[in-house]
């Protein structure tokens, strides 16, 4: 497995070796956690429901707002009782797509993923699982869903709480983005400009990081991400004004000084709508995250047109947004 992961790094790193893709409309689904209209059904419900939360004021889309660009557009997230951590919150749009979950990839599915935060002291704070589960059990609603979507006799758990909100994460895909159009033929879904832009993206060196379906980086198998070092090039008046160097990213999950301020390759998807950008949330544009990536990641200065061109090309990655009905939440 590690072989794999690093040969993947020596080749991106090397040259383009990774085609840009068109968002796939259909995600990858585990074995053991079927789609079924019902489960996303319930997941969505618990998604929106702030019962998951000590206080009971905040839900997963407190952080990850489904009605807008998948975050919360704040630097770092606020919690219960106005608490924050240390990192931005990444967009749920399309998160269905990576192969490790967190800005650290120290989760591997989204299942497991979505039981951190009911319990994180600074997000929603519950004291434990079981308190959770006893909280969703309290609810009729709640229970005769969870038997009609998992059966047995006890299927309110933890796990089964978080395989539907995860299947309903599945969901949150945005297809047809300007450049999916253009990939398909339609050459008139991008600008002159965003064109331009593309092409920039590729002879300055985005893709040998920001390649594959959602831009960040070859498929994998699941639980291997695709790591890069941030700043690839330390020591720049970005890394000093943004501070990037001072969160050492996956060294503080695997204690290994090789992985000092390793980072997972985020996704570009829908990337103009989810400001601030990086890890932290320092900086406040997308014209000013080209410019740091460029330094930072390739050692280039790119010329205030250049900047324009890339930034443009970005905006190409909105996608489609599908409708969606607001849940109805079980009440007793
Ligand atoms: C208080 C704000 C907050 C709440 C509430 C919250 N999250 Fe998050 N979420 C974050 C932050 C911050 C991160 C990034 C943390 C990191 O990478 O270390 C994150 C990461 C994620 C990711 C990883 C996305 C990626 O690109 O890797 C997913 C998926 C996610 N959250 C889903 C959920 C779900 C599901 C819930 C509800 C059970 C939830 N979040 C509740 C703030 C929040
Ligand atoms: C060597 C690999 C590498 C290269 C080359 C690279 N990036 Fe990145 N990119 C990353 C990593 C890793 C991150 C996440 C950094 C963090 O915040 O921890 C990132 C983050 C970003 C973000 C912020 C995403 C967000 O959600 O906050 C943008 C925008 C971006 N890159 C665009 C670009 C552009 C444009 C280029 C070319 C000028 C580029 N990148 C080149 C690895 C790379």
């Amino acid at each position: 497995m590690k072989k794999i992961v690093l040969g993947a790094i020596l080749l991106g790193l090397s040259q383009t070796v990774f085609a840009t893709e068109i968002l796939p409309t259909q995600v990858p689904v585990p074995k053991d956690n079927p789609l079924t209209e019902e489960k996303i059904e319930l997941g969505k419900q618990l998604y929106f429901d702030p019962r998951l939360s000590s206080s009971g004021t905040i839900s997963c889309n407190s952080c990850h707002n489904v009605m807008a660009g998948g975050e919360d557009n704040r630097n770092v997230s606020v919690g219960i009782e106005g608490k924050t951590g240390g990192r931005s919150a990444p967009t749920v749009w399309n998160s269905a797509f990576y192969s490790v979950q967190f800005w650290d990839g120290r989760a591997p599915t989204l299942e497991e993923q979505a039981k951190g935060p009911i319990t994180n002291p600074v997000e929603m704070g519950l004291p434990s699982h079981k308190v959770a589960v006893e909280r969703i059990k309290s609810l009729k609603g709640y229970e005769v869903q969870f038997k009609k979507v998992f059966g047995g006799s006890n299927p309110v758990t933890i796990d089964n709480i978080a395989k539907a909100i995860a299947s309903y994460e599945r969901t949150l895909v945005t297809p047809d983005a300007p450049f999916d159009l253009y990939l398909k033929g339609d050459k008139k879904a991008m600008t002159e400009e965003q064109i331009k832009g593309f092409e920039l993206f590729k002879t300055v060196g985005c893709t040998s990081c920001h390649t594959g379906p959602i831009f960040a980086g070859p498929t994998l198998p699941v639980g291997t991400g695709f790591y890069m070092k941030f700043p690839t090039f330390p020591g720049t008046e970005f890394d000093k004004k943004y501070e990037f160097s001072k969160d050492l990213g996956r060294y503080d999950q695997t204690k290994n000084e090789a992985e000092k301020n390793m980072w997972r390759v985020p996704t570009l998807r829908n990337v103009a709508l989810t400001a601030p950008y990086f890890h932290n949330g320092a900086v406040k544009t997308l014209d000013e995250a080209v410019k740091v990536m460029a330094k930072t990641q390739l050692n280039k200065d790119l010329s205030k047109d250049e900047v324009k061109k890339i930034a443009a090309f970005l905006h190409s990655l909105t996608g489609k947004f599908p409708e969606q009905k607001m849940p109805h939440l079980p009440m007793n």
